[in-house]
């Protein structure tokens, strides 16, 4: 609870300095909240990853059956499911009505998360929303969310030319550990 205060309490005092820096910044209604996906930001997640999609030069495509029944689109990404062979769980990083940005958590790794590629986050921050600092509160959060289910720390890995990625966990406390399969690997700490 009290880490949520904090985290709330450094949202608030970020988006100052920063409103104060660039000016002109959408101001979110309220501190961004992970939570499972919701039908209430059909809009804005919808227009938030095809400018992401564009941005970096990727398919959109699989948005057609999103646009046209986002219920389900919803429906299938709430609760625990089985991916990489792993339970795991998708969260949205939402403020009111306005989508930002995605983390998924693998409750547990096999040999090829760990030793190959993955770890136990995956996250990313939708064009419009980046160099903002929500990567570095989501996975904050994100951790929170480990330590609900009993994990004692964290493997995170990214690729070694993703600056934006390594800084948002190192300011998590990311321990480096070594570069496996093309990607660099961090350990945080959760007890
Ligand atoms: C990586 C990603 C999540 C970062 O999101 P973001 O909200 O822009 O990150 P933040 O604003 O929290 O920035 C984190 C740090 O990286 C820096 N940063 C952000 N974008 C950067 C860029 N393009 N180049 C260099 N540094 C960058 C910020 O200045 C900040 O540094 P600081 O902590 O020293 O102040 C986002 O770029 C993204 O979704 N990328 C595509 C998917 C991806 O790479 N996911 C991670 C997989 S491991």
């Amino acid at each position: 609870m009290l880490a949520a205060l904090a985290a709330c309490a450094d949202y608030w005092d970020a988006r100052r300095t920063r409103s104060d820096q660039h000016g002109g910044m959408i101001t979110l209604p309220e501190a961004p909240r992970l939570i499972p996906p919701t039908t209430t930001v059909r809009t804005s997640y919808l227009v938030g990853e095809q400018a992401d999609c564009l941005l970096r030069g990727t398919d959109p495509k699989w948005l057609a059956p999103a646009s046209e029944n986002f219920d389900d689109f919803v429906d299938v990404r709430c609760g625990v499911k089985q991916r990489w062979a792993v339970p795991s769980t998708l969260f949205w990083y939402v403020s009111g009505e306005y989508y930002l940005g995605t983390l998924v958590i693998k409750h547990e790794l096999n040999g090829e998360l760990t030793d190959e590629q993955g770890g136990h986050i995956g996250y990313h921050v939708v064009a419009p929303w980046r160099r903002q600092g929500h990567a570095t509160r989501m996975l904050r959060a994100g951790l929170d969310q480990c330590r609900a289910l009993g994990l004692d720390r964290a493997l995170l890995c990214c690729d070694p030319d993703n600056e934006a990625s390594r800084r948002s966990i190192l300011r998590n406390g990311g321990r480096p550990d070594g570069h496996r399969h093309g990607e660099d690997r961090f350990w945080i700490d959760l007890a």
